[in-house]
Formats: structure tokens, sequence, C-alpha cells
């Protein structure tokens, strides 16, 4: 089987470094892929743009492709999926419409109060002088979300009604979130700790992937402004067999019962972004209709089935009696990155230390082949990702190999998985 993997990031890396491990697979193609999915046996990039939906069709065609798997939101949300699917192709992930659940917060805040699924009190709204109302009754800190995909940056905790104000003036008014800014939704904070929780859907069935956490904050503590994602791990202890039934029953079964009964039947990753109280109840701050980056790092290092054959399964409704398994160890992430990033950063720097690498995958991100060396180009630039019988343990051989790893400017947390090795330490 030949496979195609749409996106350029660490979680198409590491996607695609897991279906080339199925025997099934012969070859795959990443578009337009990284340094990392170049310099893997098996896999070849494509130089198409990931929003290219008719070329990647055209390519899909003329290279006999049986499987195309989209890495991330955009397409999906533009109806990549629909597109494959009329030209008769295999394509795996939501449709347009089912999509909706990242790319619209008001469509899935609406859905999960109409099916009573548990998420903070909001309100939604395009005239700002009815937000602003909203936002002063509203206790704080509130959370203050642009409406439509706004690549992580959508979302501000406001912590007085100033800033509240301020926030939903610039979204509404101001141009700086585009399309995806001319609604907000304001909503409840909820406090917690903070999980991620994966399935696959084959529109009436799921399995779920093992669960993660990742670290969005840019510096040690979950200070500074949020990032993409500066570091993963899996499982997450605060996901216990108890939370694990509660998310299951309460969020995921009613949420794929939900979009069949819509008429958006879920095919595809699913990923709930939870906050799980101090009681051990979930709550849903967001949906993703695709994997997590950096989670989809870890999960893929510990993943032991065919995810090539499950996706083809999930495609033809047929995920019943499937199963996934995980290594019992842990794996984790850590996220290395450009100097600046967030905000402004350089590219182009010659990236040393990335053979020998022993006790771990390095999952390129932003990276590219330059005269047949490896340079940054990109803000998150390597997941090194490492597993462990603990998370301690795969903690420390992660950063045994970020160590190793040079290149100008190069920055990372040092803290990864605090949470979890914080827990460990209680129980010996
Ligand atoms: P989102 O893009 O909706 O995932 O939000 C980004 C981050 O903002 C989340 O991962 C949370 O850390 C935080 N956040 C979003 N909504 C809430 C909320 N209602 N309560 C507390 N934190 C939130
Ligand atoms: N790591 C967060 C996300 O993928 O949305």
């Amino acid at each position: 089987m030949k496979v195609m993997v749409t996106g350029s990031g660490g979680r198409e890396h590491a996607l695609a470094w897991r279906v080339i491990q199925s025997s099934t697979v012969e070859k795959v193609f990443v578009v337009p892929g990284n340094a990392g999915t170049a310099l893997d046996e098996g896999i070849e990039n494509v130089d198409i743009d990931v929003m290219d939906i008719a070329d990647q069709i055209s390519f899909a065609i003329t290279n006999g492709i049986d499987l195309t798997i989209i890495g991330p939101e955009a397409p999906l949300v533009a109806g990549a999926v629909d597109q494959f699917t009329a030209a008769g192709l295999r394509c795996f992930g939501p449709g347009k419409s089912a999509a909706q659940l990242e790319g619209s917060k008001t469509f899935t805040k609406n859905f999960l109060k109409k099916y009573d699924i548990p998420t903070a009190a909001y309100g939604s709204f395009d005239d700002v002088e009815r937000a602003v109302d909203y936002a002063r009754t509203m206790d704080l800190p509130q959370v203050i979300k642009a409406d439509g995909l706004a690549a992580g940056k959508g979302v501000v905790i406001a912590h007085s009604h100033t800033e509240a104000e301020k926030t939903i003036r610039d979204m509404l008014t101001g141009n700086r979130f585009g399309e995806a800014g001319s609604r907000v939704v304001i909503e409840e904070f909820l406090r917690g700790e903070e999980a991620s929780f994966t399935v696959i859907a084959d529109g009436t069935r799921f399995l779920p992937f093992a669960s993660s956490q990742d670290h969005k904050a840019i510096r040690n503590g979950d200070k500074g402004p949020n990032t993409g994602g500066m570091g993963a791990y899996s499982p997450a202890p605060v996901v216990t067999d108890a939370v694990h039934e509660r998310i299951v029953n309460r969020i995921i079964q009613p949420t794929i019962d939900g979009m069949r009964m819509e008429g958006h039947p879920y095919t595809g990753f699913l990923y709930a972004g939870l906050m799980i109280d101090d009681a051990g109840n979930p709550f849903v701050i967001e949906y993703n209709c695709r994997f997590g980056d950096p989670e989809t790092q870890p999960v893929m290092l510990r993943m032991q089935s065919d995810l090539a054959e499950l996706c083809n399964h999930a495609i033809d409704g047929q995920l019943e009696g499937q199963r996934i398994t995980f290594v019992p160890e842990a794996a984790l992430t850590v996220v290395m990155a450009a100097g600046g990033y967030p905000d402004v950063y350089d590219r182009g720097d010659v990236i040393e230390g990335l053979e020998d690498v022993v006790n771990g995958k390095v999952f390129h991100a932003g990276t590219r082949l330059e005269n047949g060396r490896v340079v940054t180009n990109g803000g998150r630039v390597l997941g090194v990702t490492s597993l462990g019988g603990t998370v301690s343990e795969a903690h420390r051989r992660a950063y045994g190999i970020v160590g190793q790893i040079q290149y100008r400017d190069r920055y990372c947390r040092t803290d990864i998985g605090y949470r979890a090795i914080e827990r460990e330490s209680r129980l010996v």
C-alpha cells in the first residue's frame, strides 16, 4: 500500500514514521514534509503546498496512492476530505461539516450545550456592545476566544473587565484575526488539570488512543505566552481508569452520537482538549479535528497497532472489533524551538548532533535540507521523544538527547512532564 500524509510538522513526521512501520505499507509520501521525513527510510517528500488539494489529488491519482491522511486542521476545515472522496480517492479525516468541531467555536459550544456535554458556560457574539455587556456579568478571570481558526493564538484569559473589554473590541473590530475574529466566544474560566484525549472514529464507533498532556506555555512552570506546544507526554496520570470512563461516557460517546444525529457523522481523529477538575470530572475546553502536536509524537512512539489499517477500517465504518495497543512505558517529547519563538525567530541555522541518537526518536518539525545539511526552518524545530519505565526516566533520556543536539540560539523548556514527575516522586 502507498500512503500519503499531508503537513510538515512534528505531528506529520510522527504519523508517517508510524505508518511506514506497517508490513502492508511499502512507501509513504509526505506533502510537503520536512528534513526528518526526507531522511527516514521508506518516506519521501513531495513539494506540494498543504492547502493545494487539487495538486495533491492529481499526485495521488498519478502515483497510485491507496490512502491519504490529512495532518493539519486547515485543509480539513476547508473540505479536503470531501474533495479527495469526490475524486474517488480514500482519504482519512473528517469532512468539512464534521470539521466544524474545530472550525467554529460557536458551532461546538452550541453542539455541546444541545447534547448536555460538560463544558464552560459561555456566550457567543458578533456585536461588540452585547459582548462587552455579557463579559461584565461574568466572573474573573474569563476567557475570550476568536470563533474561527487562529493557529492557537485566538484565546485570551482576561484578569480584569477592562482587559476583557479591550480584547473583545480588538477581536471584533480590529483586523488581527480576519474572518476568524468576526465572532467571539466568552467563557467561564475552568480550574483543574488539562489533558488531551484523542480517538479514531468511523462515524459511529471509536477507539481511544493513549491519553497525553501537553505544555502550551513557552517558559518553565507553564509561564509566559502560549505556543503550539513545547512538549508532551503520554499517558497523562490525571486520566485514571475512572476518569477515562467518564471521558468516554460523558464526552466522546455523546459527541460521536450527536454528530451523527446532526447529519455530520465524524470519521477521523478527534482530539478533545479537556480540563479535569479536582473531583475528576472532565470538561471540554476545545475540540480539534486532527491529532495534537506535539501529543502525536509520544503517542505514536508508544503505539503498537497498525495505524494505516486502522485508518482504512475507519473510512469503511468498520472499527468494530478493532483494538489499539500501546507499550506500557511512558513516552515524553521535548520540543526544541528557535530562540524568539513564538514571536520572531531566525531560520536557516545548521543543526548538529542528529546522528548517533540512541534511546529515542527525534521527530522533525521546522527543519529542511539545504545542501545535504539539516537547517532550522520554523519556530518549533524538533520533538525529541523517548520511552521510559516512568515519566521521570523518559524525561532523563529525552533531555540526554537534547543535550547532544546543537544549533544557534536553540531554546527548550527544561521541565517537560513536571506534574507527572512530581506525582511519581510522591509515590516513592
Ligand atoms: P483553546 O485554543 O480553546 O484550546 O485554548 C487554549 C488554552 O487556553 C487551553 O489549552 C487552556 O489552557 C486555556 N483555556 C481555554 N479555555 C479555557 C477555559 N474555559 N478555562 C480555562 N482555561 C482555558
Ligand atoms: N498541542 C495542542 C494542539 O495540538 O492543539
